[in-house]
């Protein structure tokens, strides 16, 4: 198996906030991240797969560039996240982010030589969050 990865960067805003929760809850659970305030983020997509027999590519990297760039990047860099319909109703945890991400990217990526192994997010250059599609 080989894997290949592709890494991309977004900007965008977004509160933490359980709407199920009083003021207060919120406060203690979240601190400063119950306030509006923004993220330079980084994604890192890794495909696992083998190299197709004609291109001798697991999978061409502009095209995995392209597919997190329609799939991810328009619907996310500089927007409130917690505004947009990819999270409608979820906290936009960077736990979270990586599980929906893997969910709008699986079928996307998806060849019969290839498949999505995993997703990182980076939050701050410090922290970061992987998923592999299991829970
Ligand atoms: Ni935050």
């Amino acid at each position: 198996m080989i894997y290949i990865t592709r890494k991309e960067h977004f900007s965008s805003s977004h509160k933490l906030e359980n709407k199920g929760l009083s003021q207060e809850k919120n406060e203690e659970i979240f601190g400063k991240c119950n306030n509006f305030h923004g993220h330079n983020y980084y994604i890192e997509v890794t495909l696992a797969g083998t190299p197709d027999s004609q291109s001798n590519y697991v999978m061409d990297l502009k095209l995995l560039k392209k597919i997190i760039g329609e799939e991810i990047l328009d619907k996310v860099d500089h927007k409130f996240l917690n505004e947009t319909d990819m999270f409608k109703g979820i906290i936009p945890t960077t736990e979270n982010m990586a599980v929906i991400f893997w969910n709008v990217l699986a079928d996307k990526v998806k060849r019969e030589n290839v498949k999505l192994y995993s997703i990182k997010l980076y939050e701050t250059e410090k922290n970061y969050v992987e998923y592999r599609g299991e829970i």
